[in-house]
């Protein structure tokens, strides 16, 4: 394969593995933020993106998607559960969540883990050019910056973390705790979406490996490693122009029709994952039915809950304990045509969320904890009239960004029920305000504003490499 300049290590693909049935290949997104975000940057970009393709065995052979190129990654079944199901998402997943699920702490998979990081490492060696940029990114791939660094010491690695990383308190539960940090070190730039994560790094560095730590930047083994926070986003011009299109705006009217026209609508989008908080959600909603403050005759909830990570245990339960959920909620309150919630199990196509996005009074986001929730950046990119209202958790990145949001504990069910009915009932004019508030937020601080700040600071960070000798020797005099 030839070799590129600029190459993504990611777990996904951004296709899925019946996207190429017969050997032609179209750029079908994987739902989830990682997949959204780089998609719009990468598009253009003369770059080879090295990841899983889904599905079990030998990765087919994918054509280029314009000028970016997929080198595929192949995983058998064991390694599929050990390192993807497994490590990846049953312990460090929601370890790095708060654990608001128990992480399972399994030894058997932390072989598989370290060999597959290998393999995406020795993948990223063979395609990257001489003096290439690679960068790696989220908790599936911890130890490839270290790995890669080993193979190929000539290559300029970054790290991004996509999602929340956790205070020593939580990290230092990690029976792999040292070999995890001394992973993520053998980047030259590690980028998080909080500082937060950045300092909770340089914490666990010193405590670990004896490195000296300061908030932008971390001396371990001789090297500086800097780190910092790059909080991701979306491709604004890209939904606010799906969202203006004629076929988006008279799918969104016939929903809001077929909604009930005089009913508010409040919408969830959401992978079902039990970081997102959606039993909590139910809980508040079905909570104001029981108490009557709100009406199935003029309220309707729709919530999207695309499938996840099925395989895994908790996921199932998760998927078994909403579906009920919904159930007894439309037993109990509905009425013959009028269900109080929609349920939509299913993935969509860009424009049929932007209609989504288009029907919401209210956009409810309240994960337990997110690394940033695009979901509540996709909404207000989509309201290009400043309309609606959006409800947002304080435990999702996004909050630092979405100050005008009507931010929310999830957790205080009765605060998200008191947070919802003002949300419902807030004035039209208060609702401009705040969206377009928001809106110019995400203008300024879009998904290329994002990549250009971690590739320009990666870039910088080359360059004062190259003075590494001089630079070395302190972290204060670096
Ligand atoms: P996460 O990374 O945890 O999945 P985010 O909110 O950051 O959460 O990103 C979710 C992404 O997946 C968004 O870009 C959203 O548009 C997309 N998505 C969510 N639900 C669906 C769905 N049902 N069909 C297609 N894409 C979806
Ligand atoms: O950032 C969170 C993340 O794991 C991303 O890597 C991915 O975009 C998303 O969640 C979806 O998860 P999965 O690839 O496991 O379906």
């Amino acid at each position: 394969m030839r070799q590129s300049s600029l190459v993504v290590v990611a777990n996904r693909l951004p296709l899925d593995d019946n996207a190429a049935p017969d050997g032609a290949c179209e750029w079908r997104r994987s739902p989830g933020g990682l997949a959204s975000a780089l998609h719009a940057i990468l598009e253009q970009t003369p770059a080879t993106w090295v990841g899983w393709g889904g599905g079990v065995g030998v990765a087919p052979v994918l054509p280029d998607i314009g000028t970016l190129r997929l080198r595929p990654v192949s995983l058998s079944e064991d390694e599929l559960r050990g390192y993807y199901e497994g490590f990846a998402n049953s312990t460090l997943w929601p370890l790095y969540h708060d654990a608001v699920e128990t992480p399972v702490f399994d030894r058997g998979w932390w072989e598989t883990y370290r060999s597959v990081n290998r393999r995406f490492a020795e993948a990223a060696a063979e395609v990257a050019e001489p003096g290439a940029a690679v960068w790696v990114q989220d908790y599936h791939l911890q130890l490839v910056p270290q790995l890669l660094r080993e193979l190929r010491p000539d290559l300029l690695i970054g790290f991004f973390m996509h999602v929340p990383f956790p205070p020593p308190e939580l990290f230092m539960q990690l029976p792999r705790r040292v070999e995890l940090v001394r992973g993520m070190l053998g980047a030259d730039l590690v980028g998080f979406q909080r500082e937060q994560a950045a300092h909770n790094l340089a914490q666990l560095a010193v405590k670990l490996l004896g490195a000296e730590g300061a908030d932008d930047k971390i001396l371990v083994g001789g090297r500086v490693v800097r780190t910092g926070a790059f909080p991701v986003s979306i491709d604004v011009a890209e939904m606010e122009s799906l969202s203006a299109r004629p076929y988006v705006r008279n799918q969104a009217r016939q929903l809001r029709h077929d909604l009930g026209a005089h009913k508010k609508v409040l919408l969830s989008v959401d992978r079902l994952d039990y970081t997102k908080g959606i039993e909590h959600r139910l809980t508040a909603y079905s909570e104001l039915l029981r108490d009557g403050r709100v009406k199935v005759r003029d309220m309707v909830m729709v919530q999207v809950a695309v499938p996840s990570r099925e395989r895994v245990e908790s996921y199932r339960g998760l998927r078994d304990r909403i579906e009920r959920e919904v159930g007894r909620i439309n037993g109990e309150y509905g009425r013959v045509g009028e269900p109080a919630i929609h349920y939509l199990n299913q993935p969509f196509d860009r424009a049929d969320l932007a209609a989504l996005y288009q029907t919401a009074d209210v956009m409810v986001v309240t994960p337990l904890r997110d690394g940033m929730n695009l979901v509540a950046k996709e909404f207000v990119a989509a309201r290009a009239d400043d309309t609606g209202a959006l409800v947002l958790s304080e435990f999702a990145g996004a909050a630092a960004e979405l100050q005008d949001a009507f931010l929310v504990n999830p957790h205080d069910v009765d605060g998200l029920k008191e947070t919802l009915l003002q949300a419902l009932d807030a004035e039209p004019a208060d609702l401009a305000r705040r969206m377009s508030a928001m809106r110019a937020h995400i203008t300024s601080h879009d998904i290329h504003a994002w990549a250009r700040a971690y590739l320009t600071s990666l870039d910088q960070t080359g360059r004062l490499a190259r003075h590494l000798p001089r630079q070395r020797k302190t972290l204060a005099r670096s």
